[in-house]
């Protein structure tokens, strides 16, 4: 049992790292060079996640997430991207109810955190 769970555990592992770089690689060739800004990941947190977290935000969200501000202040002082960046399943995980975002959103999500939250 120990070593089926271990076999699963590296291949889990081993498909995640995989994924990663690949869609990081993606990601780099796409936007050529250049950093990514808010304007670039915006349309997730349009289309996802303000179906909760709107101005005012309803289903019992605790804040709103419907401006380059408010999605700032929640990478900066609400554990965005580990809210995002959670196993499917896992308590906690947003958008909340699932399903997980692809990964290239996360990918991409937290590039423009590494690349200093700009605007524009
Ligand atoms: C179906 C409704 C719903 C959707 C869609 C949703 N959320 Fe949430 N979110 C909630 C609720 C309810 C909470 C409070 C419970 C909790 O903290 O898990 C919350 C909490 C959070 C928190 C933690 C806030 C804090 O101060 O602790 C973050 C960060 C967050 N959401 C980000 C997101 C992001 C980013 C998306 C889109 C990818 C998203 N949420 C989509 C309902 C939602």
């Amino acid at each position: 049992m120990k070593t089926v769970a271990f076999i699963l555990f590296s291949f889990i592992m081993v498909s995640c790292t995989t994924s990663t770089y690949d869609d990081i690689e993606e990601i780099q060739i796409e936007n050529q060079g250049e950093l990514v800004t808010f304007q670039d990941v915006a349309f997730v947190f349009e289309n996802i996640c303000t179906a909760c977290h709107s101005n005012p935000p309803q289903n019992g969200a605790p804040m709103p997430l419907t401006n380059y501000a408010e999605v700032k202040n929640a990478v900066e002082t609400r554990g965005l991207l580990d809210r995002i960046s959670r196993n499917e399943g896992e308590d906690g995980l947003m958008p909340l109810g699932g399903p997980r975002l692809p990964q290239q959103q996360i990918d991409l999500i937290t590039q423009w955190n590494l690349d200093g939250l700009l605007e524009n």
